[in-house]
């Protein structure tokens, strides 16, 4: 079993980032904790991504601040995130997450027995070998969150994991996500599938022009929406 993590909670007090000129992130308060996913949703350019990156620490806010655990400086080792589109090494399956193995200081001697739990956890135990940039875009999608997964994070910050994936893949996909977040990894997540959403949030945020306009339990939230924006979100009307 994970030991208690020291990531949590993830505390936003007042975090803003502007670049050139513009506001990104406005004003953020937002405590992310231990249990089921955490879900980002909200229109194109709202700020999903990079109150994801603020949450890994890629990101230094302008204003405000974030903390892991109560703490400022935490280095990233216990977290990782899976970008939108996951650049492979071109090597073999097994050969990227030996990578992220090496990157995370596991010792050489346990490599060969993560790299298969690891394929298998994400159902690419078959193409241990095949070129990494020769797979699907649903098997590259697993096999990013295997990489993620071989620093034995205890937060795991997922940026539309299923875009363009077909609903084979996705469920896939989805799979994995449950399975990871059983194991009492944190997922936080964003995505623009309202259905994903529904099938794996705990809890949902909504952000709109960098703003939190709604938070909370997921069954409320989609049941008793309460801002305008979130009513019209769910209905399926444009949110400009
Ligand atoms: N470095 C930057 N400089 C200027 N503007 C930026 C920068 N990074 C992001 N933005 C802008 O900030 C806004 C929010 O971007 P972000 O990628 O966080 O949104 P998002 O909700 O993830 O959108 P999408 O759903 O399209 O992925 C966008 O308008 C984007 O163009
Ligand atoms: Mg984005």
């Amino acid at each position: 079993m994970r030991a208690p993590s020291s990531e949590l909670p993830i505390e936003f007090d007042g975090v803003t980032v502007t670049a050139g000129g513009v506001t990104i992130l406005d004003n953020i308060a937002l405590t992310l904790l231990p249990g089921p996913p955490t879900v980002l949703i909200g229109p194109n350019g709202s700020g999903k991504s990079t109150l994801l990156r603020v949450a890994m620490g890629l990101l230094t806010p302008s204003r405000g601040r974030i903390t892991w655990g109560g703490l400022e400086k935490v280095p990233p080792l216990k977290r990782a995130i899976v970008f939108q589109r996951p650049a492979m090494l071109r090597r073999s399956a097994a050969a990227n997450i030996r990578f992220a193995l090496r990157a995370a200081g596991v010792p050489r001697a346990e490599h060969g027995r993560r790299v298969g739990e690891l394929l298998e956890l994400v159902g690419l135990g078959q193409l241990a070998d095949r070129a990494a940039r020769r797979l699907s875009g649903g098997e590259q999608q697993r096999l990013a969150l295997a990489r993620a997964l071989a620093r034995d994070p205890a937060v795991l910050f997922l940026d539309e994991p299923t875009a363009s994936l077909d609903p084979v893949a996705t469920k896939a996909v989805e799979d994995i996500i449950r399975a990871v977040s059983e194991r009492n990894i944190k997922v936080v997540m964003a995505t623009h599938d309202l259905g994903e959403a529904r099938r794996l949030a705990g809890d949902v945020v909504m952000l709109h022009r960098g703003q939190i306009v709604e938070t909370g339990a997921a069954a409320s939230f989609f049941d008793r929406p309460q801002s305008a924006e979130a009513k019209t979100f769910l209905a399926g009307e444009l949110l400009v």
